[in-house]
């Protein structure tokens, strides 16, 4: 297994562009079996998890080519074979269960394997059953599948979530455009990859009003075309990379990123004394004057602070002035880069959903873990700013969500390098 070989070299400078959102680009994919026509996605981030969507629209008979180095899928689903999600591409990757309300909406019947949990938490699938239920969809869990069947076709519905769930919104939405009738989903997610997602539905032809608030109506209709649309910028790796020069100090401009992606994140950075302006061509971050100062950051749907940047955050509270406390309300099990950071010298105390940081003067480079996506990246930033060398083992959580991160942050002066693994 390769992994990251990371020594503090100071301020970082320069310009780093912004890929397209993998979690877009995971619901705009599955998106391609509401219709027989063909959809292509244009901005699409080379990533592994790509890839493993790819191999499951594939699975199903969908012919997907990823052109131009895999910035572009050219989907079609026009002869699918199959509507089943089988366990042992559902398991590497959640975000598979996004193809059980277009399967369900567009051939009557799916079958999807339940994921299973991972590193940061159970991740159940009750919200997604119950909304589809509500269009009369009939679904039932069996050998850990979960069979679903709507003989007589979707009918829209008035449906209130009981916590806005991002994939439980993206399956309702997908599932309601080819349903009978109106359907009304409230305390929908508000997240701007909903809105990515209804932006390409409605170029396919759906008709879809309310994206971006907590209430989406949609009017199904008989059938959608094909379209072509551009995934919209990764506010996650986006977030990821302003952390740079808050942590290491300097000035680095995140070519691409708007500020309506990252309000909420963007005001805790300048709490903490970071500056964060809008350029014509992206969004330039520097510290405002020297050490950053704690704060206390706790994770809700959007528009809060996101769940995704929490680690990266922690990261850089590591090294702040005061004490921050981080509350994580979104995942059970969201802190498990804690203890790597520890052995690089944080100060850091977690109690269930909490963790309490005090600042420390400097971290000390040392061999750490990677143990989830985003816990990967926060071990990388506090390399950044720490004391001597650092080694990122289990990299490949990290391909799963960022692509050339050694690139991205070389290019702004970071001593980085990969190791690869026997
Ligand atoms: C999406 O996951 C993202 N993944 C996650 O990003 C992100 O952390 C999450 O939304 C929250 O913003 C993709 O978009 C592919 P949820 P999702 O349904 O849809 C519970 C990353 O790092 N829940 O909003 O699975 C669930 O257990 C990944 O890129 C239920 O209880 O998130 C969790 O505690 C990690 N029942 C909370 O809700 C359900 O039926 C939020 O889940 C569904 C969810």
């Amino acid at each position: 297994m390769d992994s990251i070989l990371v020594t503090g070299n100071g301020p970082v400078n320069g310009q780093i562009p912004i890929a397209g959102a993998k979690n877009a680009c995971l619901t705009l994919m599955p998106a391609t079996l509401l219709s027989e026509e063909p959809l292509t996605l244009t901005n699409a981030p080379r990533l592994s998890d790509i890839k493993t969507m790819t191999a499951l629209l594939q699975s199903l008979g969908a012919e997907v080519s990823s052109l131009q180095d895999g910035q572009v899928q050219a989907m079609s689903s026009h002869d699918l074979t199959s509507q089943t999600a089988d366990y042992e591409i559902v398991r590497k990757m959640r975000a598979s269960n996004l193809v059980l309300g277009p399967l369900l909406a567009r051939f009557g019947h799916a079958v999807v394997s339940l994921p299973g949990g991972c590193a940061i938490g159970a991740r159940p699938m009750d919200l997604h059953v119950e909304g589809l239920e509500a269009l009369g969809a009939e679904i039932e869990l069996k050998d850990g599948y979960l069979y679903a069947k709507a003989p007589g076709g979707l009918k829209g519905a008035v449906h209130e979530m009981r916590f806005a769930s991002v994939g439980a919104t993206e399956n309702i939405v997908m599932a309601a455009t080819l349903a009978k009738g109106t359907t009304v989903l409230k305390n929908a997610a508000r997240e701007p990859e909903i809105v990515d997602l209804v932006e390409c539905l409605r170029k396919m032809g759906a008709q879809i009003a309310g994206e971006g608030t907590s209430t989406i109506e949609i009017q199904g209709v008989d059938r959608l075309h094909g379209a072509t649309h551009q995934v919209v910028t990764d506010r996650i790796e986006l977030g990821t990379y302003m952390l740079a020069p808050a942590i290491c100090g300097g000035e680095v401009e995140l070519l691409g990123g708007r500020m309506r992606l990252v309000e909420s994140f963007a005001a805790k950075l300048d709490a903490a004394g970071v500056s964060v302006t809008e350029t014509d061509k992206g969004l330039k971050v520097a510290r405002k004057n020297g050490r950053v100062s704690a704060v206390d950051v706790v994770t809700e749907p959007f528009p809060g602070f996101p769940t995704d940047l929490q680690a990266q955050m922690m990261a850089l509270m590591c090294t702040a002035e005061g004490t921050s406390v981080l509350e994580e309300r979104i995942f059970e099990n969201r802190f498990m880069h804690a203890p790597e950071l520890v052995r690089m010298g944080a100060n850091i105390e977690v109690h269930g959903g909490t963790a309490t940081v005090t600042g420390v003067e400097r971290l000390k480079g040392a061999p750490v873990m990677a143990t989830d996506l985003r816990a990967s990246v926060s071990l990388i930033l506090a390399g950044l700013a720490a004391e001597g060398e650092t080694t990122v083992s289990r990299v490949y959580h990290l391909d799963r969500g960022y692509e050339h991160v050694v690139r991205k942050l070389e290019g702004v002066g970071a001593k980085i390098e990969r190791i690869k693994g026997q």
